[in-house]
């Protein structure tokens, strides 16, 4: 199989990396393109083998399977390009939650479907988000979420909840370093822990919750109820975070709902689909 890659930014060359270094691909069963060809250039200098391609025509007529690593403004402008090279055979994954699976179905005669990675998966972990269009098949499934598999969980979401699911997989690491951030800033404050130190701690610590909340066998409420005791050091801690965060993450997800809101408009007006 042979996966091909519009889009080397951000999110292109995790994946590309993850793949690689997971062993799901190898360097050679990959082709690229990005508007920006360093980038690309880059990729195969560090994995030989990957294919440099010479456009997005070129990785299209190349590849089984598909993967649209751009930013929502540019996809009117790559769909014109590589409508007309796309088979019916071949799989396409964008991997951008405002673009619809139906509006890409109208564009594209390719077999559609929807995958939110995150950047956890850079290190093999953390969710991908899958959504299938109706032209893709149970064994179309089967092949993507096998491939997946080796960079995350992949865990099948209805498309209208995209967002919400986003925002947990794919900003939840931004949102929770934040936090994390905030608590090391303040331990170093209060009481002088050298910051290396406090961070170290930190890391470790969300690390090994992680893995409670997953393979471990808690849920959130079970694993505050164990370290928490009545009385005890943690629970006058917990008290101060019940009255200081009162309501703060409805606001965060209101916030990224509207955000997402205005995105949209704004993808529908450039793909045709919204005046
Ligand atoms: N970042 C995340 O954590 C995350 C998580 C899940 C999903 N996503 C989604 O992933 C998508 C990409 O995000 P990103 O963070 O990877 O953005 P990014 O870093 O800006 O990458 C987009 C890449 O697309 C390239 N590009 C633009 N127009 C192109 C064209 N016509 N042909 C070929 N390549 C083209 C850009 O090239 P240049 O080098 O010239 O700019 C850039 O390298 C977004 O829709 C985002 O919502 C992101």
């Amino acid at each position: 199989m042979i996966a091909g890659f519009i889009g080397t930014g951000s999110m292109g060359s995790i994946l590309i990396e993850a793949f690689i270094q997971s062993g799901a691909l190898d360097p050679k069963q990959i082709i690229a393109s990005n508007r920006t060809p360093d980038k690309v250039d880059q990729l195969a200098k560090l994995y030989p083998g990957l294919e440099r391609a010479q456009s997005n025509i070129d990785v299209v007529s190349k590849s089984d399977l598909i993967f649209l690593c751009i930013k929502p403004g540019e996809y009117k402008k790559v769909i014109d390009e590589i409508q007309l090279a796309l088979l019916p055979s071949q799989i396409v994954v964008s991997i951008t939650s405002v673009v619809a699976i139906s509006q890409l179905e109208q564009l594209l005669p390719a077999k559609i479907s929807k995958v939110i990675p995150s950047i956890t998966n850079y290190v093999l972990s953390g969710a991908a988000l899958c959504m299938y269009g109706s032209r893709i098949d149970n064994d179309d499934q089967v092949l993507l979420e096998h491939l997946l598999a080796h960079i995350s969980s992949p865990i099948r979401i209805a498309e209208e909840n995209t967002r919400i699911c986003s925002d947990l997989s794919s900003c939840g690491p931004a949102f929770f370093s934040f936090l994390i951030q905030c608590f090391i800033d303040a331990a170093v404050k209060e009481t002088g822990i050298p910051y290396a130190e406090a961070r170290l701690l930190a890391s470790e610590m969300i690390l090994g919750t992680g893995k409670l909340l997953t393979t471990g066998g808690f849920t959130p409420v079970a694993l505050q109820q164990r370290v928490s005791v009545p009385g005890g050091v943690t629970a006058e801690g917990i008290s101060v975070l019940q009255s200081e965060l009162q309501g703060v993450f409805n606001r965060v997800v209101q916030a990224t709902h509207t955000k997402y809101k205005e995105d949209l408009d704004k993808s529908e007006i450039s793909l045709g689909f919204k005046v």
